[in-house]
């Protein structure tokens, strides 16, 4: 099958793929060896393969892989610095909001994105956000515990908008 050749940034890192025109983002990255990114629904309706495109949370099990190129890709193996945990990473640890853990990458990179547009957001807004991530562990008290506790974390230390 022809292949081409792409350009992205992932996890701060540029790299050089070898895709086919129709390969699907998620099935490159898991090829690549992120497996953070989840295989679930493959329909769009679980948020379990969530990537951050530019900053934006998509749903890499429907997205050509091409479509990527020449753009910033952030998944779950990027988002700590080093040994030290992402704030929202910690905030998910500390209030028990992972099980299995099956949803939680695509949870957290939704919350970065999501707390960086509301700095400030009520629970009712969480909860709306967290429901594009379904979850079959944990129901949500945990979860949205841990999105406040996060966005309260960064308001007190002033990261505001870049959560
Ligand atoms: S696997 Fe992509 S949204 Fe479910
Ligand atoms: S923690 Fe298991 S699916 Fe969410």
């Amino acid at each position: 099958m022809k292949q081409i050749d792409i350009a992205v940034t992932l996890n701060w890192r540029p790299q050089h793929w070898s895709i086919a025109p129709g390969d699907i983002l998620l099935d490159i990255l898991r090829r690549e060896g992120y497996l953070g990114a989840k295989r679930g629904c493959e329909t769009g309706a679980c948020g379990a393969c969530t990537v951050l495109l530019n900053g934006k949370p998509i749903d890499a099990c429907l997205m050509f892989a091409a479509q990527a190129n020449g753009k910033e890709i952030l998944t779950i193996e990027g988002l700590a610095d080093g040994d030290n945990l992402h704030p929202i990473q910690e905030a998910f640890l500390d209030h028990g909001a992972v099980q299995c853990g099956y949803c939680t990458p695509g949870m957290i990179l939704n919350t970065k994105a999501f707390l960086e547009q509301h700095a400030n957001p009520s629970e009712g807004e969480v909860r709306d956000m967290l429901s594009g991530n379904l979850c079959r562990c944990t129901g949500y008290t945990k979860p949205v515990e841990a999105v406040m506790a996060a966005a309260h974390l960064a308001k007190s230390e002033g990261r505001g908008r870049k959560a």
